[in-house]
């Protein structure tokens, strides 16, 4: 049996590497103690269960279908939504793969399970045998939160952990791969190992341009859309796909591949005393700091690697207060604004060599971006519907990688790196005949933008009505002209609007739908799909209990009755969010 190995040039800090190394080491040593105990399933049947909210865990879980296919079990793939706390007690095999999202909490295809089997007390699940492979971001306080919950739970109902759970920073490929290799052949009893693993016929084709492998696109379009004299900047992209044989569906996500701001780099090698032309080795090749900086790492958000290195090699007692603090609450409120210069520039006493600096930073990630065009209208163009990240801190002006690579940096010779990703739950439904409500404040419009030019190209006949709102009207009111003329045609039913500073009472979307829940009650009871898009912490939480209220009001019913009847409409995929 071979331990999987950590390749030099994978995109880990070394702290990462040795991480993941000695997990793997863990792994293998437990494989051998348990070698002679691994149970046979009832006809080789594994349950591969995923909880993903942009495609990740998926696509986790669809590599262990082909892998668990290439070592004669029979995969049973699910999304968290389609099973319930009873189907799932007696499975006897399980792999469950999900990612965390919010704040610590569980995708939305997962709550609803949770919620059931959260309630249970019982330990006697000691049929199952499982393994968890969690996703999640360690720039997040609540690192993999939800995937600890669900290892621990089973645990405490009996079922037997076949393998210590592995918890996943945003490169999630190598490990799951690694975790694939030696958890799957324990399970069918083959010991063999990844290279021998016919991965050659995946359950779900792979797409031609991931992000490993994305579509160098033209930025064709760049557009403000509030006013200039805006608190806000909220700008509108199309980016051409023409001749690269994608496709795309209304609800679908763009991601983008940034650069760093020129600026911003040549500030980070001056903070570091450092000239930029150093040759540093990076995926296995050399390239320039300053090469590394702009394209290969996360300059911006400070990594929690970083902040520790810091408060040791500073000995800065507010600083390892925070640092040590269970509360993490301090140190975000500390770091609010605060980016990787800033902290360079405020601790002058720690030096790093270029080396060091590297290995404490995290890859460079891409930002999805809600599609706000349907490709019935647009085949050729994805449009993006962008609020460029901008905000001045501690006596200097900070950017937003992405929105501001968007805003400033693409030229026409640039190419923006994208890939696709499809969100299938989220989508226009089949039957046009059936009422959509969507609220989208802010750039949450984005999605539905492309549902209702999907709808008008479709000549659905189904009922609309949108509820937008953002902070002033005669500055924010974005894509005004485009609502009106759907109003005109008739596509658009009903537009409801809040804006929040206009008075001095804030007014907000979901201020909209009690003003017209009977309204809204009634289109839900007639087939009516609920959309919700835009900001997950404030918003998305707050229409969600205008929803259960209005619900209770209109359609007189309990608590009880009214959460029912919402898990009803999850189930059924009219309640579905695309939130951030
Ligand atoms: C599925 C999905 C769909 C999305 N769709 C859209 C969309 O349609 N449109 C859209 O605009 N975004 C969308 N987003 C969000 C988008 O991906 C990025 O998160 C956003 O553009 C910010 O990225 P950035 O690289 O510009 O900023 P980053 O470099 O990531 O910086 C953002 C960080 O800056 C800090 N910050 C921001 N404002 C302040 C402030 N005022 N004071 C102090 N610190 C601050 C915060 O720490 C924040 O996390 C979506 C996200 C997801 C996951
Ligand atoms: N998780 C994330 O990182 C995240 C989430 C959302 C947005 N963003 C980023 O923030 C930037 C701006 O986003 P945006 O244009 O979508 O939205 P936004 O500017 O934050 O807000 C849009 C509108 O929603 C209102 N709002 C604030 N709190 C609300 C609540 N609890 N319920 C309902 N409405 C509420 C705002 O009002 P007031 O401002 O007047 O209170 C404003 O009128 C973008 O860069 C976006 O990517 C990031
Ligand atoms: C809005 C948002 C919130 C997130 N919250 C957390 C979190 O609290 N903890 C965490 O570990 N990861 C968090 N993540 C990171 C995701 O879990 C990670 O990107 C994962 O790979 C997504 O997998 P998926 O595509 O299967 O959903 C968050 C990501 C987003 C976009």
């Amino acid at each position: 049996m071979k331990i999987p190995t950590i390749s030099s040039d994978a995109p880990y800090s070394a702290s990462q590497r040795a991480w993941l190394s000695g997990f793997f080491a863990g792994m293998h040593s437990q494989l051998l103690q348990s070698a002679n105990t691994v149970v046979q399933t009832e006809a080789r049947v594994v349950n591969i269960l995923y909880g993903s909210q942009t495609g990740n865990a998926q696509s986790v879980a669809n590599d262990a279908a082909t892998a668990a296919k290439a070592h004669g079990l029979k995969p049973l793939v699910h999304s968290m939504d389609e099973i319930t706390a009873a189907q799932l007690s007696v499975m006897a095999t399980v792999l469950l793969i999900t990612s965390t999202y919010g704040e610590g909490e569980m995708p939305d295809s997962v709550q609803m399970l949770w919620d059931e089997v959260a309630k249970l007390s019982e330990t006697t699940w000691y049929t199952m045998h499982y393994a968890v492979f969690a996703l999640g971001d360690t720039s997040y306080d609540l690192f993999c939160e939800a995937g600890k919950n669900w290892d621990n739970k089973l645990a405490e109902l009996g079922a037997l952990r076949l393998f210590d759970r592995v918890d996943c920073d945003v490169d999630y490929e190598e490990p799951a791969q690694a975790w694939l290799a030696l958890v799957v052949p324990h399970i069918s009893g083959t010991q063999q190992t990844a290279a021998v693993l016919d991965m050659s016929a995946p359950l779900e084709e792979k797409p031609q341009y991931h992000r490993k492998h994305p579509f160098p696109a033209a930025l064709v379009v760049n557009r403000l859309l509030t006013a200039p004299h805006s608190s806000k900047e909220t700008r509108h992209y199309e980016i051409s796909i023409a001749g690269s044989g994608l496709h795309y569906e209304a609800g679908d996500a763009l991601c983008v591949i940034p650069s760093n701001c020129p600026t911003l780099v040549t500030d980070i090698i001056a903070a570091l005393a450092c000239q930029g032309d150093e040759d540093e080795p990076v995926k296995g090749e050399l390239m320039s700091l300053r090469d590394a900086l702009s394209t290969h790492y996360e300059i911006k958000t400070p990594s929690k690697e970083f902040i520790e290195e810091l408060a040791k090699r500073s000995g800065d007692q507010h600083l390892n207060g925070l640092v040590n603090a269970t509360d993490k609450q301090a140190l975000s409120d500390f770091l609010w604004g605060r980016d990787t210069l800033d902290l360079l520039r405020t601790y002058p006493i720690c030096e790093f060599s270029a080396a060091e600096f590297l290995g404490l930073l995290k890859p460079l990630q891409h930002r999805a971006y809600s599609i706000s065009s349907s490709s019935k209208v647009s085949p050729d163009t994805v449009h993006l519907t962008v609020a460029s990240v901008r905000y001045h801190s501690g006596g200097r002006d900070h950017k937003g990688v992405c929105s501001t690579f968007l805003a400033d940096l693409v030229t026409d010779s640039t190419k923006v790196k994208c890939f696709f990703l499809p969100n299938k739950v989220f989508r226009v439904p089949e039957d046009n005949t059936v009422p959509m409500i969507m609220v989208g404040p802010g750039t949450g419009i984005a999605p539905f933008r492309a549902f209702l030019q999907e709808r008008q190209a479709r000549q659905a006949i189904g009922k609309n009505w949108l509820f937008f709102g953002d902070r002033n009207a005669d500055t924010d009111f974005i894509y005004q002209d485009e609502l009106n003329a759907f109003k005109e045609q008739g596509v658009l039913t009903r537009l409801e609007l809040a804006f929040s500073r206009d008075q001095e009472d804030k007014i907000y979307v979901q201020d909209k739908m009690r003003e017209h829940g009977a309204e809204l009650f009634a289109w839900l009871v007639e087939g009516g799909y609920f959309f919700v898009c835009g900001d997950a912490y404030r918003m998305a939480k707050d229409v969600d209990n205008a929803l259960h209220q209005l619900i209770a009001t209109h359609g007189n019913l309990s608590e009880q009755q009214a959460l029912d009847y919402v898990n009803q409409l999850k189930k059924e995929k009219r309640y579905v969010r695309d939130v951030y």
